[in-house]
This record gives C-alpha cells, structure tokens and sequence, in this order.
C-alpha cells in the first residue's frame, strides 16, 4: 500500500513533541505533507523541523488537499470538535487530542460524524499504549485479578499548574486537571478495566488554590487572575457491572509527590500500578492463606507511548483495523466529567449519558 498522507491541525507542543515525532518515526509508512496553525510562526517552525512541504494558516485549506489521508487535531480543547468533525467530512481519518471534547455533547456529535462516514476516529490517550498498561491488561485478562470491583486513580499534582498554553482557561479547556490529567489516568484505569458502562456519578471541585498568588508553582509562572478552572477535583463513578472507581486529579494540593496511578482491587488480587516510571507495577495477592506482594520485572520495554500511539493510528488505516482508542471512549470519558462538573454544583449524584 502506498504511504499515507498526513496532515497536522495545531501545530504547537503536542503536535511536535508526540505526533510529527510519531509518523517521522514509520518513514516507509507515512509522510506529513501539510500543517497548520492560526499561529503563522508556530506552523513554520512545525513545518522546518519536520521538513514539511505545505504549510496553511486556516485548516480548512488543508482539508482541500485531496492527497492528505489523514489528520492529526493538536489543537486546544475548544477547537478539537470542528476540526475533527470537517476532516472526517472530508473523508480523512482523524487522531485526535485528549480530551476528545469540551463536552459528552460535542464528542457525540464528533462520534456520530465517525460513524457516518466510516472513518477512524482515535482519541490520544497514549498511557494505554505504554508498558506497565501493556503487562497489566494481559495479567488482567489473563483471569489473574478476578474481578475489579474497585479502583483508586489518581493523577495528582501538588504545584503543577501548566504556566503556558491555555490549560487555566475554562472557556478554552472546559475544565482543569479533572479533564485535562484525570482524562489519563481515568482511560488507563477504564482501559484495564475493560471499560465497563458509567451510570452515575458525585464529586466536588476546588479552586481556591491555583488562584492564590502567594504559592509557588513548580510548572512555570502565570496570571493567578486568569485561573477559571479548578484546582482539585474528586468524584465517585458506578458502573452498570457494579463496580466503583474513585478519582482524584489536580493542578495543585497539600499532598506528599505527584501520583499518577491506579490501584485496583480485584477478587483474586490487587494491583498498585503507575503509568511511568522504574518498577511501575505492585501486585498483591494470596496463596495456600499467606499474603504476597508482587514486582514483576518484565514489563514491555515502550520508547514513547505517544509514538506508539501514532503507529497504532497508522497500523489501523493501512490495515483496515478498527480505532485503537475509539471516538466512543473519549464519549464515556467526557460524560463522566460533565456528570462530576455538574453534581459540584447540584450536591446530588447525576447520571451519565453515553448513548449517540
Ligand atoms: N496527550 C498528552 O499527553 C497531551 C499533552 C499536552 C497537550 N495535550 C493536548 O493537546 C492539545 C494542544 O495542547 P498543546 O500543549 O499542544 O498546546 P499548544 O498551545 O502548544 O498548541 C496548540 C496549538 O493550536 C493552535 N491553534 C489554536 N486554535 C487553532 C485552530 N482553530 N486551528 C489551528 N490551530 C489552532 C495554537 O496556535 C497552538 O499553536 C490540547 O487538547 C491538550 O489537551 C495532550
């Protein structure tokens, strides 16, 4: 099959660092012909460092090129729906940014495009596509942990308010860590899970701190007045299986470190594991009435989880195989957050809408 053809939608720090990074990886497989970026001087610096031919300052330009197979959507939260939703249109196939949207109403829209024009729809999630989350599906699937009937995940970050791009701004985002980090850990934890179907949810958010000009932030400066988002997000999601996940996310907390994990808590055993790092993974199990923790040693050696994701999108174009991270997962994620977001304000335990 000939090389595919690529073209970028956004063209700033995740578009260059993960994405251009990802195809430059499978020269033999796909070649980026074109970006973009409302930014003239980011899409050229994009374009120089990839040695990119094409380069628009209105994406819809590149969609024209009938050559581009397929896009990558890089830009921030509040354009991810459009983009997507026209290069599918299009007839390109779309990896798209996490989250996939603002909102479980946009990411239906942007499902339902997928659908219609039979196009893969791949949400950037990469922490599925990295080692410890590798080994754990497998012993996972592999009937080791019995039944999940619970986890803990926690992506957690006791000074880290990203201090560039728009990761403060509610209008852009849609939200702060429970949407742009708990997005993570929720889809690695889901992902091992085996993505049951969410019913209801509770939670609560803060944002007393990430406005407080008085604390230091370890993630570069920025304008304590311009934080709309929250800084701390918790919330309880039940399952149509039964079971629970508790999740914590934050930009800023009183807290020992930065936990970016999940424990899960199966009938057989459970597991401690970490989405990066030595020794990510801890399993605790029972045999013959004594009680074992467990390390296992060997883990599936991933470079960059992000290029491994971008070789995924790759793989299932050429290979007619279905979305490696369905559009219907960034669906499932984006209702439970609205359903957290909402039940802040409400006090009460709202359900969770994943139909399209
Ligand atoms: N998967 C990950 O781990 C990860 C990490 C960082 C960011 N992200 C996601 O990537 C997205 C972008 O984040 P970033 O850190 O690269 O931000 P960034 O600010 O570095 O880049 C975004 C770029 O999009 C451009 N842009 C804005 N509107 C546009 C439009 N309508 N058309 C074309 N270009 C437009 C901006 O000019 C900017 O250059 C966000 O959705 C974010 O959540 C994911």
């Amino acid at each position: 099959m000939k090389k595919l053809k690529i073209g970028i939608i956004g063209s700033g720090g995740i578009a260059q660092n993960a994405h251009m990074k990802g195809y430059a990886s499978i020269p033999d497989e796909c070649e980026i012909v074109a970006v973009s970026d409302i930014n003239p001087d980011v899409a050229k610096a994009a374009a120089e460092k990839y040695n990119v031919k094409d380069i628009y300052t209105d994406y819809k330009e590149l969609l024209k090129d009938n050559e581009i197979d397929a896009v990558s959507v890089a830009t921030p939260n509040a354009y991810h729906k459009q983009p997507t939703i026209d290069a599918l249109n299009a007839g390109k196939h779309v990896l798209c940014e996490k989250p996939l949207a603002m909102d479980a109403s946009e990411a239906r829209e942007m499902c339902a495009a997928a659908k219609a024009t039979g196009k893969i729809l791949q949400v950037a999630l990469q922490s599925r596509f990295g080692g410890p989350a590798r080994f754990m599906k497998d012993y996972i699937d592999q009937g080791n942990m019995g039944d999940i009937y619970f986890a803990r995940a926690q992506a957690l970050r006791r000074r880290g308010v990203p201090g560039w791009g728009v990761f403060i701004d509610k209008e852009k985002q849609g939200g702060g860590p429970l949407i742009d980090i708990g997005v993570h850990i929720l889809d690695f934890t889901l992902f091992l899970m085996g993505y049951p179907k969410p019913v209801v949810a509770s939670g609560k958010t803060w944002d007393t701190m990430g406005k407080n000009p008085e604390l230091w932030n370890s993630w570069g400066d920025y304008d304590r007045s311009k934080f709309t988002v929250e800084d701390f997000a918790v919330g309880l999601i039940k399952f149509d299986n039964g079971a629970v996940i508790s999740l914590e996310s934050s930009f800023m907390g009183n807290l020992d470190g930065d936990p970016f994990e999940t424990q899960l808590f199966g009938t057989k055993a459970g597991a401690k594991v970490r989405v990066y790092g030595d020794n990510p993974i801890e399993i605790y199990t029972e045999k013959d009435r004594q009680l074992f923790n467990m390390q296992p040693k060997n883990i599936p050696h991933v470079e960059s989880s992000h290029v491994a994701e971008v070789q995924a999108f790759v793989d299932a174009i050429k290979n007619n195989k279905p979305s490696p991270v369905p559009g219907e997962n960034g669906l499932i994620l984006n209702a439970i957050f609205d359903a957290i977001y909402k039940s802040s304000v409400s006090g009460k335990e709202e359900a969770i809408d994943v139909s399209f």
